[in-house]
C-alpha cells in the first residue's frame, strides 16, 4: 500500500492481521505515550507478566549522568530466570514442544523437548554443575554447537545463580582463552566437535588448546556431540552424557536479586579488547520477552524461529531466554543456510510449520544469489511474521524478502538493537506499524532515541533529521555495566554525549518520524551482521613477526554487508608475496577466528598520518571503497605522497 504524503513507500498489514494483532496503531501509540510519560507504572504493571518470588515494590532507578552512570530495575524483586523459562509452565504445558531441535545434517532427525524433558535436562546439567563446584555467582563459560544442551546449560545457570557466558563456536581457542580468563571462569562446557555445513570444528581440541592459557583449577564438562575420539584430561575433564545419566532430575531454582548478572557476553567496540556486556537478570527477562511477544506477535501454538546463534545476543534474547519466558516453542538449528542446499531455510520452515522467522540481511543477500526457487518449491503458508536484524537491510534485500518470502503478505519487522540494550529498541510492531524498507521505524515502548548533532552534542528536535542515535533514558533490557570495569562501561557508551547513551551508530529520521539506520560512526565494522573492532584485527595483524603497522577499515561487500580490508606495513627487508597474504589471513583466523578474516590485504609502505602520528581512518576508507576522487582534505597529512602509493595499488576497483 502506498501512502503518497509519506517520504517512502508504506507497507501496512493485512486487515485480517490487524483483527488477530497484540497491538494495534492506537493501542501502541497510547501504549508508547504512557511508556515514556509514566516509566514507573508503565513498567510496574508489565514487570508482572513474569513470576516473582518476592514482588519488587521499586521499579526503576537509573542515572545516565556523569561520573554516576548506575542502572536498577525492579531492584528489590527476587525471581529465578530458569523457573520462569520452564517451571511456570508445566502445569498447563509440560507436553508441549519447549525446543525443535534440527541438526545440521537433513538426514538426521530432529528432536522434539518438551517443556517437561526441558525440566528435567536442565535440572540434571544443574546438578552436574555444582557436583563440580560451581556456585552463585561463578562464572560458566559455554563453547557449544547449536544443540540443546547450550539452552540446558544456560538455563541450568540462571537456575543456580551461576553467570554464563557463551563463547561463539567459531571463535579461536586464543579468543576462547581471553575470554575464560578475562571472567575467570570456574568450569567451560564444550562439545566433542561442532558439526555445521558438513563439516566439523573441533571444539575439544580448541578448548584443550585454550585452556593451556588458564589457571589450572578450570574444569571442563564435555558434551558427546559426534562421539568423535578426542584427547581427555583427567581431573579437569568430565563426561557430561555419562554424569547425566546419574544425576538427579530435580534441582531447586535459587532465589535471585533482579539485579544479579544472569550473563556475560563479550562484543566488540572500537577501542582495545572486546569487553564483556553485563546483563542482569529480572529486567531482562521483562525486556526479552516482551519484545518477543509484541514485534514478532507471538501468539500461544505459534513455532518461533530465530535462526541465530546462541553465541550472539540475538541467540540470548530470541532462542532461548524470551520465546521460553513466553512459553513458546523455539525452533534451534544447528546448520547453515545454503547447506546441502539453498533452500535448507525454506524446507525447514515447510517441516516444522514456522509461524515466525527472523533472520538477518546477510543471510537474505547469499539466498537471493540462487534465484526463487529453492524457496518456492517449499510451502510456507504457515509464516505470519518475518524479521531481519544485525545490519542495515538494503532495499533489493528487502523487497525479496517481501515478495518471494513472504508472497507480498507477510509483515517484516527490522529489528534495531544491540549486545548492550539486550532486546529491540527500534523496530515495527507487526499488527500496529506500517513498514517501509530499509527502516527499523518507530521505538518499541519505553524507548526514548534522540538525534544529535555529532559535532555540538545538541539535541535535534526537528522531525526530520539525521546525526549520532542516542537513547535518552533506560529501558529494562539495558546492559548494567562491562565486567569488571564500570569506568569503561562510563567511557565507552556515556561520556561521547553527556547524560545520554551513545549507541555508536548513525541515523536519520524522515518527516513521518521514521528511523533509518545509516551504520556505526565509530571504527566497529559489521561483517555478515557480526560485529568486529578494526582495533582487534589490527593488535592481530602486528602480532605477526612480519608485520610492522597495521590499518583496518570496513569496506562495501555484496554479500557480507561488509568486507575487511587491512592495510599493512611490513617490517623492513620482508618481501610482500601471496604466500605471505596467506598466511596472515589465516594468522588472523587463529588469532580471533574465520569471522575476523581479511578479504583484502593491500600493502602499504606507508600510511596516511597526521604530523602528531595519528592514522587518517577516513582516508583509508574512502580508498578502500574505491572512492578516492572524494578524499578531501590532506593537507594536515605529514606525508602526503603515501596516499598516491595507496590509490595506485588499492585492492577494491569494484
Ligand atoms: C550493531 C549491534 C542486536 C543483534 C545483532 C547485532 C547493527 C543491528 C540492525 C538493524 C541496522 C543494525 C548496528 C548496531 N544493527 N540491527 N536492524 N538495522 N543496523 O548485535 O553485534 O551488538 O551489533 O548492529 O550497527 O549498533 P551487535
Amino acid at each position: 500500500m502506498t501512502n503518497p504524503t509519506s517520504t517512502d513507500t508504506l507497507y501496512a498489514p493485512s486487515a485480517a492481521f490487524v483483527a488477530n494483532a497484540h497491538v494495534t496503531a492506537e493501542q501502541y501509540k497510547a501504549m508508547y505515550a504512557e511508556s515514556v510519560s509514566n516509566p514507573e507504572g508503565f513498567w510496574a504493571e508489565h514487570g508482572k507478566r513474569i513470576d516473582w518470588i518476592k514482588p519488587y515494590t521499586k521499579v526503576k532507578n537509573t542515572s545516565f549522568a556523569p561520573g554516576a552512570v548506575d542502572i536498577k530495575w525492579f531492584e528489590d524483586g527476587t525471581l529465578n530466570v530458569s523457573a520462569n523459562c520452564i517451571d511456570r509452565h508445566l502445569a498447563t504445558r509440560g507436553d508441549q514442544t519447549a525446543i525443535i531441535w534440527e541438526p545440521d545434517d537433513p538426514k538426521d532427525e530432529a528432536q522434539h523437548i518438551t517443556y517437561s524433558e526441558l525440566h528435567r535436562r536442565t535440572c540434571r546439567m544443574a546438578n552436574i554443575l555444582e557436583g563440580m563446584g560451581v556456585r552463585k555467582g561463578d562464572r560458566v563459560v559455554i563453547y557449544l554447537p547449536m544443540i540443546p544442551e547450550a539452552a540446558y546449560a544456560m538455563l541450568a545457570c540462571a537456575r543456580i545463580g551461576a553467570v554464563h557466558s557463551i563463547v561463539f563456536a567459531g571463535f579461536s581457542p586464543d579468543a576462547l582463552g581471553a575470554r575464560i580468563n578475562g571472567c575467570d571462569a570456574k568450569v567451560v562446557i564444550t562439545a566433542d566437535h561442532a558439526p555445521r555445513g558438513g563439516r566439523k570444528t573441533p571444539l575439544k581440541s580448541n578448548t584443550d588448546a585454550a585452556l593451556l592459557h588458564c589457571k589450572d583449577s578450570v574444569k571442563c564438562l564435555v558434551v558427546r556431540r559426534t562421539g568423535d575420539q578426542i584427547t581427555w584430561a583427567e581431573g579437569r575433564d568430565y563426561d557430561y552424557n555419562e554424569l547425566a545419566l546419574e544425576a538427579d532430575d530435580y534441582c531447586a531454582p535459587a532465589e535471585i536479586a533482579a539485579e544479579d548478572p544472569l550473563f556475560i557476553l563479550y562484543t566488540s567496540g572500537s577501542t582495545g579488547q572486546p569487553k564483556g556486556v553485563v546483563h542482569t537478570s529480572g529486567g531482562y527477562l521483562v525486556y526479552a520477552s516482551m519484545t518477543h511477544q509484541y514485534t514478532f506477535d507471538y501468539h500461544d501454538g505459534d513455532i518461533f524461529w530465530c535462526t541465530a546463534d546462541v553465541g550472539w545476543v540475538t541467540g540470548h534474547s530470541y532462542i532461548v531466554y524470551g520465546p521460553l519466558a513466553n512459553g513458546a516453542t523455539t525452533l534451534m538449528f544447528e546448520g547453515v543456510p545454503t547447506w546441502p542446499d539453498a533452500g535448507r531455510f525454506w524446507a525447514v520452515c515447510e517441516k516444522h510449520k514456522v509461524n515466525q522467522f527472523y533472520t538477518a540481511p546477510t543471510a537474505i543477500r547469499a539466498l537471493m544469489a540462487h534465484g526463487t526457487d529453492p524457496v518456492t518449491k517449499y510451502d510456507l503458508s504457515t509464516i505470519k511474521v518475518l524479521g531481519t536484524v544485525g545490519e542495515p537491510i538494503n532495499p533489493e534485500a528487502w523487497n525479496w524478502y517481501n515478495d518471494v518470502v513472504g508472497k507480498g503478505e507477510r509483515p517484516i519487522v527490522d529489528t534495531w538493537w544491540q549486545t548492550e540494550t539486550g532486546g529491540h529498541l527500534l523496530t515495527p510492531l507487526p499488527g500496529a506499524i506500517p513498514t517501509k524498507p530499509g527502516s527499523a521505524t518507530l521505538p518499541f515502548f519505553g524507548v526514548q532515541p534522540v538525534i544529535l548533532d555529532p559535532q555540538t552534542g545538541a539535541e535535534i528536535t526537528t522531525t526530520a533529521a539525521e546525526g549520532v542515535l542516542c537513547l535518552k533514558d533506560s529501558w529494562p533490557g539495558q546492559m548494567r555495566t562491562v565486567y569488571g570495569d564500570h569506568e569503561r562501561f562510563e567511557k565507552t557508551y556515556f561520556s561521547d554525549y553527556k547524560n545520554y547513551y551513545f549507541s555508536g551508530d548513525g541515523c536519520r529520521r524522515d518527516a513521518d518520524g521514521y528511523y533509518w539506520i545509516t551504520g556505526r560512526v565509530d571504527d566497529v565494522i559489521n561483517v555478515s551482521g557480526h560485529r568486529m573492532g578494526t582495533a582487534e584485527v589490527e593488535s592481530a595483524l602486528v602480532a605477526h613477526v612480519n608485520v610492522a603497522e597495521a590499518a583496518v577499515v570496513g569496506y562495501p561487500h555484496a554479500i557480507k554487508g561488509q568486507g575487511i580490508y587491512a592495510y599493512v606495513t611490513l617490517m623492513n627487508g620482508v618481501e610482500p608475496s601471496e604466500e605471505l597474504r596467506k598466511e596472515l589471513v589465516k594468522w588472523v583466523r587463529t588469532e580471533i577466528g574465520p569471522i575476523a578474516s581479511p578479504d583484502l590485504i593491500q600493502w602499504a609502505p606507508g600510511l596516511p598520518k597526521t604530523r602528531s602520528g595519528k592514522i587518517m581512518r577516513r582516508i583509508l576508507r574512502k580508498i578502500a571503497e574505491n572512492d578516492y576522487g572524494a578524499l578531501g582534505d590532506t593537507s594536515t597529512l605529514a606525508d602526503p605522497s603515501v596516499v598516491d602509493n595507496l590509490i595506485e595499488n588499492r585492492m577494491n576497483r569494484g
